[in-house]
C-alpha cells in the first residue's frame, strides 16, 4: 500500500473510534464529550478522506448512518442454551394437570405442595445478554430460539432515557466469570402513547401496540434511533454457565429461581416487582385471578402469568419435552376485544390544527374500563380500515390502554352505514381546512382556533413539560371558554376566584371512588402547582412550547447545545442545522418558529410571569436534592464522574471531604481516610449498592 494511502487508512480508522466513542459518551451516558462544532469537524474530514479514498469506505462507518439507510444486516448469535418457549395453559385442569405431573416426574407425595414462583407474562421482545467478568459484551434478540440477532450497540442504550434501570453496562455485586441474562425489552404503555402520537403527527405509520413498537426500536440498524426510544429491560432468566473443564458453576449458585431473582436484582437488573412465590396451584391460581384485573393497571403490557417450579434442581430433573420445558407453563388471558356500534364519528382539534377522527361507540367494557370513543390516526387508518358511521366495529385496546377500533364487521352492514367526510371548515372556529400535498392529515387554519389554544395548553402543562398538576384538558377548555386564558402566560394571571369559580362545578367522584376536594382547596393546590412549574429547565420549557417537530428529545438536544434562551432565539437555520439529530426540515421550521414575533412575545411574557429556563434539569425533590455527598474509595459500576453526574442531575452536590456538613458517603472499595473520618463525625455512609438505590429511586 502507498503511504497516502497508508496514512489515510490510520487516520481513517482513529477518526472513526474517536466519533464512535463521542457517540457513545453523547448517546448512551448522556455525557457528551466533544462540542458540536468538533464533532462536525471531525465527521467532515473523515467524509473528505472517505471520499478522496473510496476503496476505504466502509459501511460501518459513522458517515454511512447519518441517512439512516440500512448500513448492516445484524449478525446473527447462536444462542449457547436454545431459548425456548412456554407451552399454553388455558384452563384451571390444565393447570392441575401440569402440577400434577410435576409431582408425578419428582416422586412427590400428592398432598404435599410444589413451590413455584409466578411472574406477569411480558409482551414485549426477548433478549439474551451476555456479560463476561461483569461487562456487558453481546445481545441479542430470541430470532427462532437457536439463531438471534445481534442487537448489542442497540441494547446498549436501552434505559438511557430513564425508563427503567435498563441493560447495566457493567454489574454490580460479584458476577459470575459469564452470565447470561434473559428478560424481555418493553415500552412502557404511556411511553408508547406518547411515541405514536408523535410518529401521526409526523405523519407516518402509528406502532399497533407496545410490543410492536419495542421491537420495532430495538431491530433499528441506527443504533441512535433506538437510544431516542425509552425502552425498558425486565430480567427474568439467568444462567451462569462455562467455569472449569465445562463444570456447571450456575448449578450450585443458585438453589432456586426466586434466589436468582434476588441476585438479578443485586447485580443491578430491573426485576418484576410483580413477581410472586407460591405454595402449591390454589395460591398459583390466586394470583392468575388478582392479576387478571391488576395487569391494566401496570406500566406495561402483560398477556398472561407465567408458572415456574421453583427449584432448579427439581427444574433439571423434569428437563424439557420437544419444544417446552416441563417446568413451567404460560397461563394466557383471553384477548379483550368486543363489538359494538359506531354511533358517530367527527373530527377533533388538536394543538397544532390536526383534525383526528373520533370514533363514539355503544360504551363497552374492556380491559377494565368502559370505552365510548376511539381515535383513528388519520383519514388513510379510516379508509383503510373502512369504518362507517353506523357499522358493528371490533374494539381493543392497543396496549391494553388506547382504545382502537380493529375492524368493521362488514356481515352485520344493513346498507343504513355511511362514511365520514372531513368538514370543509373548522368545527371548533370555522376556519378553513386543508389537506396539503403530501400531508396525511387535515388542519384547520384558524390561527385563533380555541380548539387548538387548549391542545396546546394541555400539552404546555403536562408532566413532561411544565408539570402543572391538575391542568388537563377539561379545565383548560373552561379557561378558554371563559375567554381567560389566550396564552401560556395568562395562565399565571388567573385570579384566585376564576380558580375557585372553575372547581366549584359539580365534579363526578373519580374513578377511585375519592370524592373531590373542596374548590377552595383545589384552588390553592392550583396556584401552588403553576408557582411550582416556574422553576422549569430549558428542555422542559422547550418541549411545552409545542415548536413544530420538538419532541422532548430534541428539546433536550436543544437545550444542551444552546444553554440558555437566548442563545436559541438567536440561532439562525444554519446554527440548527449544526446542532446534532436536528435536520433541514425541522432547523427551518424551528427558525420559523423562533423568528415569528408573536411567538418571541409568548416567550418573553413568560419569563415577565417569573418562569424560568435553567439550563440543567436539578431535580427540586427526590433523595439528593439539596444534599451535599463525599464518593471514597473506587465505585465498580460507574467512574467518580459518572457517580458524581448522577448525584447532581438529581440536585445534589459532590464535595471532596467529609465534615459536619456531609449528608451523606458514598463509599467503594479501598475506601480510606475519607471512610473514617465519616465514621468519626458519624455522617451517614452507604455502599454502592444502596447507592445504587437511592439512584433508582421514582422521584429521585
Ligand atoms: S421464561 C423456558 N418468563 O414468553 C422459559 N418468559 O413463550 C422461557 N415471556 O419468549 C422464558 N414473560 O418472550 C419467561 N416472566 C417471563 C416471561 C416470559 C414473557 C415470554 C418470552 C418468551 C415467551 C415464551
Amino acid at each position: 500500500m502507498s503511504e497516502p494511502i497508508a496514512f489515510a487508512r490510520d487516520r481513517i480508522e482513529a477518526l472513526r473510534d474517536q466519533i464512535r466513542a463521542a457517540d457513545h459518551a453523547y448517546y448512551v451516558l448522556d455525557q457528551p464529550v466533544l462540542s458540536d462544532a468538533e464533532y462536525d469537524r471531525l465527521m467532515a474530514e473523515l467524509s473528505e478522506l472517505e471520499a478522496a479514498h473510496p476503496e476505504l469506505r466502509t459501511p460501518d462507518s459513522p458517515t454511512q448512518r447519518v441517512s439512516g439507510a440500512p448500513s448492516e444486516k445484524f449478525a446473527r448469535v447462536v444462542h449457547r442454551e436454545p431459548m425456548l418457549s412456554l407451552g399454553n395453559v388455558q384452563t384451571d385442569g390444565e393447570l392441575d394437570e401440569l402440577d400434577a405431573r410435576v409431582h408425578r416426574m419428582l416422586g412427590l407425595p400428592p398432598e404435599e405442595p410444589v413451590r413455584y414462583v409466578v411472574e406477569p407474562k411480558l409482551d414485549g421482545l426477548a433478549v439474551e445478554l451476555v456479560y463476561e467478568r461483569g461487562r456487558f459484551v453481546q445481545g441479542s434478540t430470541r430470532g427462532d430460539g437457536v439463531n438471534g440477532e445481534d442487537v448489542t450497540v442497540n441494547l446498549r442504550t436501552v434505559g438511557r432515557l430513564g425508563a427503567n434501570r435498563g441493560v447495566p453496562e457493567r454489574l454490580a455485586g460479584s458476577p459470575p466469570p459469564r452470565l447470561e441474562v434473559r428478560g424481555e425489552v418493553l415500552l412502557q404503555k404511556h411511553h408508547f402513547a406518547a411515541m405514536n402520537q408523535v410518529i401521526a403527527r409526523q405523519g407516518g405509520e402509528p406502532f399497533a401496540n407496545p410490543r410492536n413498537a419495542a421491537a420495532g426500536s430495538l431491530r433499528q440498524l441506527d443504533w441512535r434511533i433506538t437510544a431516542n426510544r425509552p425502552l425498558s429491560f425486565i430480567a427474568y432468566e439467568a444462567l451462569a454457565p462455562g467455569g472449569d473443564a465445562g463444570r456447571d458453576p450456575g448449578r450450585d449458585r443458585w438453589k432456586s429461581h426466586w434466589q436468582k431473582l434476588q441476585e438479578l436484582r443485586d447485580l443491578g437488573f430491573e426485576t418484576n416487582p410483580e413477581n410472586r412465590l407460591c405454595l402449591g396451584m390454589g395460591e398459583v391460581k390466586a394470583y392468575r385471578d388478582r392479576m387478571a384485573d391488576r395487569r391494566f393497571e401496570l406500566p406495561y403490557d402483560t398477556d398472561g402469568v407465567v408458572v415456574k417450579v421453583d427449584d432448579l434442581d427439581w427444574r433439571r430433573r423434569l428437563g424439557a419435552a420437544s419444544k417446552f420445558p416441563r417446568w413451567a407453563a404460560a397461563f394466557k388471558y383471553p384477548p379483550q376485544e368486543e363489538a359494538t356500534r359506531v354511533e358517530k364519528i367527527w373530527a377533533s382539534v388538536g394543538r397544532t390544527g390536526i383534525l383526528t377522527p373520533v370514533v363514539e361507540v355503544k360504551p363497552v367494557r374492556i380491559s377494565g374500563a368502559l370505552i365510548s370513543r376511539a381515535t383513528l390516526h388519520n383519514e388513510d387508518e379510516m379508509r383503510r380500515k373502512d369504518i362507517l358511521e353506523g357499522d358493528w366495529v371490533l374494539i381493543r385496546r392497543a396496549g391494553e390502554v388506547i382504545p382502537e377500533v380493529v375492524k368493521p364487521l362488514p356481515e352485520r352492514r344493513t346498507g343504513a352505514e355511511r362514511p365520514f367526510v372531513f368538514p370543509a371548515t373548522c368545527p371548533v372556529c370555522g376556519a378553513r381546512v386543508v389537506r396539503e400535498e403530501g400531508e396525511k392529515v387535515y388542519r384547520c387554519t384558524g390561527s385563533a382556533c380555541p380548539a387548538q389554544l387548549v391542545g396546546r395548553l394541555t400539552h404546555f402543562a403536562q408532566r413532561r413539560a411544565m408539570d402543572i398538576d391538575g391542568l388537563g384538558d377539561k379545565l383548560a377548555a373552561l379557561l378558554v371558554e371563559r375567554g381567560l386564558v389566550k396564552e401560556f402566560a395568562d395562565l399565571y394571571a388567573v385570579p384566585f376566584e376564576e380558580w375557585q369559580k372553575a372547581f366549584s362545578r359539580p365534579r363526578k367522584v373519580d374513578a377511585k371512588g375519592q370524592k373531590p376536594e373542596l374548590p377552595e382547596k383545589s384552588a390553592q393546590n392550583m396556584v401552588e402547582a403553576l408557582e411550582r412549574s416556574k422553576k422549569a429547565t430549558l428542555r422542559r420549557l422547550l418541549f411545552a412550547l409545542g415548536i413544530p417537530q420538538v419532541g422532548e428529545a430534541t428539546a433536550a438536544t436543544l437545550a444542551r447545545h444552546f444553554g440558555d434562551l437566548e442563545r436559541f432565539f438567536a440561532a439562525s437555520e444554519e446554527e440548527l442545522i449544526g446542532v446534532r439529530d436536528v435536520g433541514k426540515e425541522t432547523a427551518r421550521e424551528i427558525r420559523a418558529w423562533t423568528a415569528e414575533p408573536q411567538n418571541q412575545r409568548v416567550v418573553r411574557r413568560l419569563l415577565d410571569a417569573g418562569v424560568t429556563a435553567a439550563p440543567e434539569e436539578v431535580a427540586a425533590r427526590g433523595f439528593f436534592a439539596g444534599k451535599t455527598l463525599v464518593l471514597t474509595g473506587s465505585l465498580a459500576r460507574r467512574s467518580r464522574d459518572e457517580a458524581k453526574a448522577e448525584i447532581e442531575r438529581r440536585g445534589g452536590k459532590v464535595s471532596g471531604s467529609v465534615s459536619r456538613k456531609t449528608d451523606l458517603v458514598v463509599a467503594g472499595e479501598d475506601a480510606g481516610s475519607k471512610l473514617k473520618k465519616a465514621q468519626e463525625l458519624g455522617v451517614k455512609v452507604v455502599g454502592e449498592e444502596e447507592f445504587d438505590r437511592l439512584l433508582a429511586e421514582p422521584g429521585s
